[in-house]
């Protein structure tokens, strides 16, 4: 059996590698129209931090997994296809801000319609809105030649961070097909991929509308754990209880649950923001305008506690940052990964810059230029943000160096073990540490000298 991938990212390019990792008899092949991503690759240096990632890599690489730019050989050489092409949100027309831009979904299908010779199963790992099968469908169906097409959805859950853990141990696998006798069979051959590794117990299946909605709706679920937190976290502070203390208390009730309680600066990341603005795109388009303005707010409120943070740290530095020196710990949407797309740390970043703060940041995994680039805004040749600036910094301590503030915005767990007296007498008086993420020991920093704040914690007076 021969499997292709077209999109060698964040998703595409560990599940092929634990694929090929776990089923040797199968050759895998990701294929990219990006020719750099596709080299770093075949390179000692992937173009996507993952712990583990590079350890199996390593091992199959070259035996039965390939990187290649050859999308049509790709295309013609498998039976199945995965479609892990980005579905972002569109940023023109129609559904503006809201609806996923479907092109790149659309592009793929052409392609494959244009180059397949001999029939394929063709699985959408994309995440896409209710019915996109169709779509692909469509297109498929009304190419001239003979080849059969069936389209298959397997939305991918790993989470960036955990993604090889996440992968070989799934809490489930989710294919969903058409119910007809070709489309079970499709379901049933992709499936036996999976069970080379995962028990049959967790691979479920469903129809296609199912398995489409499904994915949409554990993220926006997700999310909206981490926002209903984080808007007890604004209440906390006002009332002198500890978010903390709260997340463990309603965490012990079995019907509630202990994950995804942990108490932010806000959630980033590629999926949570994108996928609740589609839902909420598609609720609007079935005029259920209720259910639409429902979930908006769980978008809503994650704004609201950017901005909050962003704000705190400005009144708490007596209403103004300009040209103050603000470390900030982290720029990645959380740790154990090199990714920034949709980041707290880039919002944050921005209001104080627009503060006219001067930041000094330091990320151990993402690179200076993703940083930059991400901040580009009105950015000046010479680094100049306005009358603010933006340093790189080597490590936690040059950041901290001269620094009135200290802001935590991604959990690395370094940063628990940094030496904060040494840190404290390199700082600013009065030195302030804003943890975004609650991972310090406050009680300790504040020992040492610190003014601290946290998020949901209000701290007795000293
Ligand atoms: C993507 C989708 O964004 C997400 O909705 C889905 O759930 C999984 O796939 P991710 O892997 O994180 O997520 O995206 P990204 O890291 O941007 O990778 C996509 C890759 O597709 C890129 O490397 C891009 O070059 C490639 N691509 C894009 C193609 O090969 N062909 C295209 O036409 C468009
Ligand atoms: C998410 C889903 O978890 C995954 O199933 C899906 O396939 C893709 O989207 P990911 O975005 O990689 O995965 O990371 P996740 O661990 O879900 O974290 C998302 C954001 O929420 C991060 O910014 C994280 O810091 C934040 N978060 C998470 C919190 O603020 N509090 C929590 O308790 C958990």
């Amino acid at each position: 059996m021969k499997i292709c991938c077209i999109g060698a990212g964040y998703v595409g390019g560990p599940t092929m590698a634990v694929i090929a990792h776990k089923c040797p008899h199968i050759k895998v092949t990701a294929v990219d129209i990006d020719a750099e991503r596709i080299a770093a690759w075949n390179s000692d240096n992937l173009p996507i931090f993952e712990p583990g990632l590079k350890e199996i890599v390593e091992q199959v690489r070259g035996k039965n997994l390939f990187y290649s730019t050859d999308v049509d050989s790709g295309i013609r050489e498998a039976d199945i296809i995965f479609v892990s092409v980005p579905t972002p949100t569109k940023t023109y027309g129609i559904g503006n801000g809201r609806a996923a831009d479907l092109k790149y979904v659309e592009r793929c299908a052409r392609h494959i319609a244009k180059a397949a010779q001999s029939d394929k199963i063709i699985v959408e790992k994309s995440t896409v809105p209710v019915r996109t099968a169709d779509v692909i469908k469509r297109i498929l169906d009304e190419s001239d030649t003979s080849v059969n097409f069936q389209v298959l959805s397997n939305p991918e859950f790993l989470a960036e961070g955990t993604g090889i853990h996440d992968l070989e141990n799934p809490d489930r696998v989710l294919i969903g097909g058409e119910e007809t006798e070709a489309g079970q069979k499709a379901v049933q051959t992709v499936a036996s991929i999976y069970a080379q590794w995962i028990p049959r117990d967790k691979i479920l299946t469903t129809n296609l509308w199912s398995s489409e909605l499904s994915k949409l709706v554990a993220n926006a679920f997700l999310a909206q754990r981490i926002s209903s937190i984080n808007s007890i976290s604004a209440l906390c502070e006002a009332t002198g209880a500890d978010v903390g203390e709260v997340a463990m208390a309603i965490g012990k009730d079995s019907r509630i649950g202990p994950k995804f309680l942990q108490s932010s600066v806000g959630f980033g990341g590629s999926c949570f923001q994108k996928d609740i603005l589609n839902l909420v795109y598609l609720c609007e388009a079935f005029g259920l305008s209720e259910v639409a303005e429902y979930w908006l707010k769980v978008v809503s409120m994650n704004d609201y506690q950017k901005s909050r943070f962003s704000r705190c740290i400005v009144n708490k530095l007596f209403n103004t940052v300009s040209d103050k020196r603000i470390a900030i710990f982290g720029f990645a949407f959380k740790k154990d990964t090199n990714d920034t797309r949709e980041s707290p740390g880039i919002y944050v970043c921005r209001d104080l810059l627009e503060e006219q703060a001067n930041l000094a940041i330091y990320d151990p995994k993402v690179p200076s230029e993703q940083i930059l680039s991400d901040l580009n805004g009105n950015l000046d040749s010479d680094g100049k943000y306005g009358d603010a600036s933006i340093e790189i910094a080597e490590d936690a301590y040059a950041a901290a160096e001269g620094a009135h503030a200290i802001a935590v915005l991604t959990e690395w767990d370094e940063f628990s073990g940094l030496d904060y007296e040494r840190i404290y007498l390199s700082m600013r008086k009065p030195s302030f540490i804003f943890d975004g993420r609650n991972l310090l020991d406050l009680a300790k920093l504040r020992q040492i000298g610190f003014d601290v704040y946290g998020i949901g914690k209000s701290l007795p007076a000293l």
